[in-house]
Order: structure tokens, then sequence, then C-alpha cells
């Protein structure tokens, strides 16, 4: 077991922390939170724990191994350096420094002094070590937040550019309504999903949950009242590569399949169509529907806008509350997520 810790989008952080939590705890990895701070979130957990983060999230930028952490004062933090014991040989073809203030952070550290000083410490303790600002071999990172500083060496940064920008562009079937390939990403992974779970979206549109689903080795289930809207799913979802699908016309509030999870984004009667009926009538019909569904001791993920909530009716039905956060989408809509549990 190491102590890690993610740099965290600065969009939603603490839906970003609560992904990390449910990506490792969704795949059995052990799992202990050490620290929770803005944008910051540090963990004990095993190897394997990285590379589980750093393909599937959507929320994370790097994962390091954490040395230490320590209050932002600067005899603390280089006190702290001094005593690091820094023995593999990697490093010797070069390391860098990189400290980030987060959020104006800690105004008092110069992060430019900060990182000369650091360096000249980790560089003084093995004569071999040199300083490469191009190609670092390893880079050690700093993160000044609140009046805390976090220092480890970095072990992945996630390219997060390809899901942010890149499905726009390379789904073949794009329309309004749909979600954007992060939040789907990060609302699959929220469900605490393993490779191999049965993911149902019972409102799947033309299927960018789903897509998300496939796209971490799920099985996806996809419902949609509209046959034309399912016709288009199976295009985006055949695009995926993957075969582990099934997308079909129903009703989302009569659903008979057993699912590992329940990921959804239901329509808001703005661009997508509730077929006559308000959005909490639909929903309302919707819960116990989604709760026979769903196996026991498992989650769902659902959004819907901020101007409604469905706690109450989803807790009388006996789903628990696991989290809710509200999502910024533009000025007129912020999205509620919700994430449930069925005992
Ligand atoms: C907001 S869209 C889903 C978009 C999807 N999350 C995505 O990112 O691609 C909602 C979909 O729900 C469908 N729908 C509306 N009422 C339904 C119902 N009772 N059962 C199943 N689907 C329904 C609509 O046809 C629409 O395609």
């Amino acid at each position: 077991m190491k102590n890690f810790f993610c740099f965290l989008s600065g969009e939603n952080p603490e839906l970003a922390a609560l992904e990390v939590e449910s990506i490792l705890k969704g795949e059995n990895k052990p799992y202990r939170e050490l620290l929770s701070l803005p944008q910051c979130l540090v963990f004990e957990s095993n190897e394997q724990s990285v590379a589980s983060i750093s393909n599937r999230a959507a929320f994370t930028k790097i994962i390091s191994e954490l040395y230490f952490a320590c209050t932002s004062e600067e005899k603390k933090i280089l006190e702290a350096t001094k005593k690091l014991e820094i023995n593999s040989n990697k490093g010797e073809l070069g390391f860098k420094v990189e400290i980030i203030r987060v959020r104006g952070s800690s105004k008092h550290v110069s992060t430019q002094l900060l990182t000369k000083e650091i360096g000249a410490i980790i560089k003084s303790k093995k004569s071999t070590f040199k300083v490469n600002l191009e190609r670092p071999e390893i880079t050690y990172l700093g993160l000044l937040i609140q009046n805390k500083f976090i220092f480890g060496k970095k072990l992945e940064e996630v390219d997060r550019t390809k899901l942010l920008f890149g499905r726009g562009v390379s789904l073949p079937i794009v329309r309004s309504g749909m979600m954007n390939a992060a939040l789907a990403r990060a609302m699959v992974n929220l469900a605490h999903v393993k490779k191999g779970d049965v993911v149902l979206d019972p409102f799947c549109g033309p299927g960018g949950i789903l897509v998300e689903a496939l796209n971490i080795n799920c099985k996806a289930i996809g419902i949609d009242l509209n046959p034309q809207i399912v016709e288009l799913a199976k295009i985006n979802l055949l695009f995926t590569g993957k075969t582990d699908f099934e997308v079909k016309v129903g009703d989302a509030c009569s659903l008979n399949e057993k699912v590992d999870a329940i990921v959804t984004d239901p329509p808001y009667s703005i661009s997508t169509s509730s077929y006559g009926r308000s959005l909490i009538e639909l929903l309302k019909k919707f819960i116990p529907s989604a709760f026979k569904s769903l196996k026991k001791g498992k989650y769902m993920c659902i959004s819907y806008p901020n101007r409604i909530n469905i706690h109450k009716y989803a807790e009388e039905i006996g789903f628990k509350l696991v989290a809710s956060f509200n999502v910024y989408l533009h000025r007129h809509l912020i999205r509620k997520v919700d994430l449930y549990f069925k005992p």
C-alpha cells in the first residue's frame, strides 16, 4: 500500500473526488481517504489503482505518489524535503520540480523560489542527479492548496483532451440535449462499475452515456421511447468498435432488465421530449421502475435540471442518496447530478 494524491479539475472538484473513490471501490481496489482539499484528494491505495484512475477518470488531471504533506511555510517545506530519502537511480536522466498554486493559495510563498530551493535539495542528495526541464525522467510535483503543501512524484498526467473535446467531432451522431463526454464518463464512474458490469441508460437518446460505458469496457443497455433515436444510438455505439451492447425501444417507466448500474439523463422537456408528461411526473413513475431494475448493493447516477428535486421520491422508494452535485451548464441550465445506492 502507498499514499497517492490526485490533482483534480477545478470545474467540479467534489464530484471529481467522488469519481476517484467510486472508480477504486467499484473495481474492489483498496481505498482510504487521508485528506480532501479543494482540487486535491490524498488517499491510500495500491499501485494498480494508478492505471485504473488514469484510464477512466474524467475529472482528474494528475496522479502522484505522496512524499509528504505539511503546512505551506517555506521552512517546514524545506525541512520535509531534506528528510526525503531518494534511493532510486531514476532521475539520473534528469528531473524537474513543478509547483502549482491552486486557487491563489499561500500567496506568501514564491513558487519560483520554492521550485529552485527544492530542486537544489534534491540535486544535493545524489551527485549524478541533474535538472532537465525539457524531458525529465522524474517530475516532482508540489501543490499549494489553502494553507497546505502536498508534495510527491508525478506518476500519470491524464490526457483529458480526447474526452473533453474529441467527442463532438468523433461521434457520428451528435444531437442537442446530448451530455458532454466528460460528464457522461464521470457519471458512469460514479456508479461504481467495473469491467463487464451491465450499465443501463433507460432514456438513452443518441447514446452519449452508453458510449462512455462501452469505453470503459462495461456492457451497455439502452432504452428509448423513440424508435428513430434508437437507430441513431446504434450508429454511435457501433462506432466505438465494441459489440457488447443492446439498444431497444421501450418505456423507462416499465423496465424489466436486472442491471448492475443505471446511469441516465432523462429529457428536460427543452430540447428533448418527455412525450406529454411533465418531467416530475415522468420521474415519479421512473424511480420505482429503476429501483426494481437495479440489483441490490448497486448504484444509480441520474442528472436532471436543478429547478426540481427528486430526493424525497427516491428515498421514499428505498434509495439512499449518496451525493448530489450542482453542475453548471450555461446561464439557463444548472444540472443536478444525484448518486443513489440500493441497499
Ligand atoms: C436527454 S435525452 C438523453 C440524451 C443522452 N443522455 C445522451 O447524452 O445522448 C432523453 C431521451 O429520453 C427519451 N424519452 C423520453 N421519455 C421516455 C420514456 N418514458 N422512456 C424512454 N425514453 C424516453 C427521449 O426520446 C430522449 O431521446
